[in-house]
């Protein structure tokens, strides 16, 4: 019986070649996923709203800017052929768009900011996980990431947040349930939960002492949570390091969720 040896660290972690879909990659975590899966090798198609940060970021990984508005749900087709014209048959997705569109208590949530919470932050990635499909089944594996949050799995007290939690932890079922159906193309499909890292959505939790008293008192790690500390899971979920990883919800919250 032969010795199964380790594979080199680039070997495992590289992902030379390989076209990635980024959605959100306008700012906070999108970005540094695209910038760190790019610098994995991949070539990197970049999706969000505001086209002049998308053409800076997309230019920064010699990658391709797609705009698109992810909630309307229409649009969510079209980003799979811009893809494939431009950089070739998409292999590694990352659904890190989303949004709260309310900060209502859940009892005064208005109807529209549920749909498009729901349609933003569920039913897109669901939408460009269907486009994919066939091209990653041809080329015969793929990696679907799917970005929720905490909020999914425990409820976070000051900071109401219902159709947002929903959504997040609707991710982890669509998450188990395309990961089973999948997997005998070899596509795999995961979620990575953060806690609380800074970005523009949080910007104001960490500026008002309160709420930045809060973040520190309830994450045991003695440090602030940044995008570069969730895109480590990212990248080993997208390559070959994660392969034998399918229909999971990884947390990366700084011990948030352990207390
Ligand atoms: N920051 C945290 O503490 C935290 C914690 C847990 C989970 N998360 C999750 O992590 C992900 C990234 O969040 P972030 O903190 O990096 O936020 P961010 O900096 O505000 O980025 C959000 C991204 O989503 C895009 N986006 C928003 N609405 C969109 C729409 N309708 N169509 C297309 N793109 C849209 C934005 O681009 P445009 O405005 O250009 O469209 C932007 O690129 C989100 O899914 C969030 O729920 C964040």
């Amino acid at each position: 019986m032969s010795v199964d040896r380790g594979l080199p660290a680039a070997e495992m972690f590289g992902l030379d070649g390989r076209v990635a879909i980024v959605t959100g990659a306008s700012s906070g975590l999108g970005v540094a996923v695209a910038e760190t899966l790019a610098s994995a090798g991949a070539r990197v198609a970049v999706v969000a709203r505001r086209r002049e940060r998308l053409a800076e970021i997309a230019a920064r990984v010699d990658g391709l800017a797609v705009t698109c508005d992810l909630s309307d749900l229409d649009q969510v087709g079209d980003i799979v052929p811009q893809v494939i014209d431009g950089l070739g048959p998409p292999e590694i997705v990352v659904n890190a768009a989303g949004t709260m569109f309310t900060e209502e208590r859940a009892e005064s949530e208005p109807i529209d900011a549920i749909r498009s919470t729901m349609s933003l932050n569920l039913m897109a990635p669901l939408v460009l996980a269907q486009s994919v499909f066939p091209h990653m089944r041809d080329v015969g594996r793929g990696s679907v990431i799917n970005i929720s949050s905490i909020s999914g799995r425990v409820g976070i007290p000051g900071i109401p947040q219902a159709s947002y939690a929903a959504s997040k932890a609707g991710l982890s079922g669509l998450t188990t349930e395309l990961a089973v159906q999948w997997a005998r193309h070899s596509i795999r499909v995961n979620t990575v939960a953060p806690g609380f890292f800074r970005s523009e959505i949080t910007e104001p939790l960490y500026t008002a002492e309160r709420a930045a008293e809060y973040l520190r008192r309830n994450t045991p790690l003695p440090m602030q949570g940044t995008a570069q500390d969730i895109v480590g899971a990212v990248l080993w979920l997208a390559g070959d390091a994660g392969a034998y990883v399918t229909g999971q919800t990884i947390v990366v919250d700084g011990g948030w969720t352990a207390r």
